[in-house]
């Protein structure tokens, strides 16, 4: 660069000084040794320890945690980032995403926000178990369901369903914590109105906030709401939005959501895009998803050989990585949605069947390889882990 512009720069004469003292002298970099390493771990950690510090009951089914770190010190995250908890429950050691809800604005600790699953082994854990002090292991932030001003429009048009509202909500808090200039249509679908959760701060910051819409919509009809019931179709987008163009779609919440609203936008003409979709987990009930092979039904259980180990028994239409959790069998897991390749091990034979969508490397699949958070045997397997 031109001599004339670096003299411009700010402490250009220290670091020619400097240069100019290790050409002659030499120079010792060993107080630096390593630093550059502290500080990428300390933005991007593999694992982190966190302490529950608060617990807020927001609905009857839903709670939040206020975790903080036991390191001292907590990464930053972009809104709509998850973590990845580590839990030990009935001698199963397993792990489940969370989305951290509270803004990043808030330096000192992360919220997540758990909604009831029926039947689900963490969510239940979590809300009826877990109390103020408890710890955890966990990933640090992952994820890339966020805003990116290069790729989005400015104006946002969010459609959550139950606990996919929580991404949002670090969102909505960060835009209203910042004043950035941003706009937000929030579309939260809930079954009842004592389902939704932030409903109270989400109409206050509504009210405040001239560049932040929220419409929440019930399926079921209820006298004391007064908002619009049903589901979230493409009549109400277009009666809200008026227009479509120079808008970003983003998505977040049950299988069940994604199923009725995707084909809605599709309808309205919304190129893919323009739409971005966080992946909740595996549908709900795999045997129902489009090429499940009829034949196999729940009551079935395949054999998994594991090189170098023991086979394990495994229970139709529980993924290979739950299967082998169940069995004391650790493969590292992330997202457990198919979308981070953590958790991939190689099928020596057999058959598995992967649910569309899932983004697995050509050189995986043509060297045998998928996630098996996302993989269901329908046959014996031999796999590598
Ligand atoms: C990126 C990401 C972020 C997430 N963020 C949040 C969050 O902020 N808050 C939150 O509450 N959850 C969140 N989840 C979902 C969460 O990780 C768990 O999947 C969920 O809590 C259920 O776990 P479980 O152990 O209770 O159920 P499991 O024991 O894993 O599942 C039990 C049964 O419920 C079904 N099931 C699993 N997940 C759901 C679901 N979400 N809705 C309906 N049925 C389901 C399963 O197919 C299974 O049949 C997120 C998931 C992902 C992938
Ligand atoms: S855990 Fe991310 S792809 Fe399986």
């Amino acid at each position: 660069m031109n001599e004339k512009i670096l003299k411009q720069l700010e402490g250009y004469e220290t670091v020619k000084a400097d240069m100019e003292t290790a050409e002659k002298y030499g120079a010792d970099f060993n107080s630096e040794k390593g630093k550059v390493l502290e500080y990428i771990h300390r933005l991007h950690p593999a694992t982190m320890r966190l302490k529950v510090s608060r617990i807020i009951q927001e609905t009857p089914s839903a709670k939040t945690f206020r975790l903080v770190s036991q390191d001292g010190y907590l990464p930053p995250f972009q809104a709509g980032q998850y973590i990845s908890i580590i839990f030990d429950i009935s001698e199963i050691r397993t792990s489940r995403p969370f989305s951290i809800s509270s803004s990043p604005t808030q330096t000192g600790y992360y919220d997540i926000t758990v909604r009831r699953v029926e039947n689900g082994l963490v969510s239940n854990y979590l809300l009826d178990t877990v109390k103020n002090g408890d710890t955890f292991e966990s990933s640090g932030p992952c994820g890339t369901f966020v805003f990116n001003p290069i790729i989005h429009d400015s104006t946002m048009v969010c459609i959550a369903g139950g606990s996919g509202i929580t991404p949002f909500m670090s969102m909505i808090r960060e835009i209203t914590d910042c004043g950035l200039d941003r706009t937000v249509y929030l579309f939260y679908g809930n079954r009842e109105l004592k389902d939704i959760i932030f409903h109270e701060e989400l109409t206050r910051i509504s009210n405040d906030f001239l560049n932040i819409f929220y419409i929440p919509v019930i399926e079921n009809v209820s006298k004391d709401f007064t908002g619009a019931c049903g589901l979230i179709t493409s009549q109400l987008l277009n009666d809200t939005l008026k227009k479509h163009s120079n808008k970003s779609f983003f998505l977040c919440g049950p299988q069940g959501m994604y199923d009725f609203c995707l084909p809605q936008l599709d309808h309205l003409g919304i190129p893919k895009r323009k739409i971005r979709q966080e992946v909740y987990g595996p549908s709900v009930d795999i045997f129902d998803y489009p090429g499940w092979p009829k034949e196999i039904k729940k009551k079935d259980t395949f054999k998994i050989s594991v090189k170098g180990r023991s086979a394990i028994k495994a229970a139709a239409g529980d993924s290979l990585l739950s299967s082998l959790e169940k069995n004391k069998i650790l493969v590292p897991s992330i997202c457990r949605s198919g979308g981070c390749s953590m958790c991939r091990v190689k099928v020596l034979s057999g058959k598995v069947f992967q649910p569309a969508g899932v983004p697995v490397r050509a050189s995986d699949k043509q060297f045998g390889y998928v996630h098996s958070c996302m993989s269901f045997p329908v046959e014996d397997l031999e796999i590598l882990v």
